[in-house]
């Protein structure tokens, strides 16, 4: 079988790696792919959001089924272009991919569906937006309405804050056209569960939980970033919250999507806050998140082409989706300066036992030598029987990547490990 793979980062390679694992799979092309993963895959100078050149290569080259893995072209429709052309696809069309394409439209779902979620208004206007934060309670939080790289949303402490960043997106046009329409919405508090889910449009069956470590620095200090590391299971996820969550949420949002006329396919993900009254939902992803994906597929004991074939045809219900019952962790090195500036074009070297775990984000090959070309340039990887040990080894593996000005936070985890204590 040959396989494309749309995208090109750490979460790419990972699902690239997983994929390889079925003795079927012949051949994989990722687009654009990236130096790393040119080690496990084709790598193809066809940029994510070319539909028009993802879908002439899909043809030309006889592709048989294809991972559409961003949100920019899950958005934008590549799996309706390339399913014209008769390639089936894992992903949502784009109708679907709305859920996280806008925060608007998610939020207006839940509210119709009786989501649990942070109550919120929106506004297209820049005067109705001030006039509302001048009574709403504070610490409030403002999101734009569109794709933002995950830096879309302002946690505003004071109303001055609150006022700067309506004024920030809706006028000054922060976050391009993405900023146009914001949604203001109350602050929750709790600890934080991503659960990434595989969907066939009828049936849900969740992946083992995972927790983001999203600011840069230790300690959940600095600037939110993509992801600088990610453990699995997470803690605070107990079996009582799992069937909360299916319950009033996972099911709910999937019956609603194909209630709309926009059934869901492919891998939905929930990120999730446990608040005193109950999960609520924080925001929807159309797709694998990264780097939660970095520690969810190394647990993955079933064959992940099966499943997501599964998704496409509708036989999820009758598809195995088996974890091993072990623990993961993954460490991000990054070029120090991520999420702002930062230098690229380092050597990259790794020992052949870090390289075996691990899942390149950011680079590029040159005379066939890896160079760092990214803000998050890697993702370490480590399973094992406990979470202390997978916290260790993992560190002991990413001890093994090097490259100039590289920066980790040296915490990951242990925020989960207080948890379990
Ligand atoms: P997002 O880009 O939607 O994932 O938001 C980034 C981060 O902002 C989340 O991971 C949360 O930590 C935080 N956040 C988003 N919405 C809220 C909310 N309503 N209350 C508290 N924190 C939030
Ligand atoms: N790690 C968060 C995301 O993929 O959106």
């Amino acid at each position: 079988m040959k396989l494309l793979v749309v995208g090109g980062g750490g979460r790419e390679h990972a699902i690239i790696k997983k994929l390889k694992e079925n003795p079927e799979v012949t051949e994989i092309f990722a687009l654009p792919g990236n130096g790393g993963i040119a080690k496990d895959a084709t790598c193809v100078p066809i940029g994510a959001t070319d539909l028009d050149g993802i879908v002439k290569f899909a043809r030309e080259n006889q592709v048989d089924y294809a991972v559409v893995a961003p949100d920019d072209p899950l958005v934008l429709g590549c799996v309706d272009r390339l399913n014209e052309i008769g390639v089936p696809c894992f992903g949502p069309k784009a109708n679907a991919a709305m859920i996280e394409g806008s925060k608007a439209f998610a939020k207006e779902l839940m509210k119709k569906y009786g989501i649990p979620t942070a109550s919120y208004e929106i506004f297209t206007e820049l005067d109705k937006a001030l006039a509302y934060l001048e009574t709403a309670p504070m610490p409030t939080v403002i999101k734009a309405d569109g794709l933002a790289l995950g830096k879309g949303v302002i946690i505003a402490q004071t109303r001055q804050e609150a006022r700067e960043a309506a004024i920030d997106m809706m006028a000054n046009a922060k976050f391009g056209k993405s900023g146009a329409t914001v949604v203001i919405e109350e602050f929750l508090e709790g600890p934080e569960v991503s659960v990434l889910a595989f969907t066939d449009g009828k049936t849900v069956k969740p992946m083992v939980s995972s927790m983001d470590h999203k600011r840069a620095g230790d300690n959940d200090t600095g600037l939110n970033t993509g992801g600088m590391g990610t453990i699995a299971p997470n803690p605070y996820y107990t079996p009582e919250i799992a069937q909360r969550c299916m319950e009033e949420i996972f099911l709910p949002t999937v019956r609603a999507m194909e209630k709309e006329g926009r059934p869901f396919t492919g891998c939905l993900y929930f990120g999730l806050m446990l608040t005193k009254n109950g999960p609520k939902v924080i925001e929807y992803n159309c797709r694998f998140g990264d780097p939660e994906t970095q520690v969810v597929l190394p647990l993955l004991v079933s064959d992940l082409l099966t499943i997501m074939q599964a998704t496409t045809k509708g036989t999820l219900a009758e598809t195995d989706v088996v974890f091993a019952d072990k623990h993961a962790c993954c460490v991000v090195k990054a070029s120090a300066g991520y999420p702002l500036h930062y230098e690229k074009g380092f050597p990259l070297v790794m020992t052949e036992e870090a390289e075996k775990a691990t899942f390149v984000a950011g680079a590029k090959l040159e005379n066939g030598q890896l160079l760092t070309a990214g803000g998050r340039v890697v993702g370490t990887t480590a399973v094992a029987e406990d979470l202390p040990a997978a916290i260790k080894e993992a560190y002991r593996l990413s001890d093994g990547v090097a490259f100039a000005n590289a920066y980790r936070r040296s915490d990951i985890g242990s925020r989960a490990l207080q948890a379990l204590n």
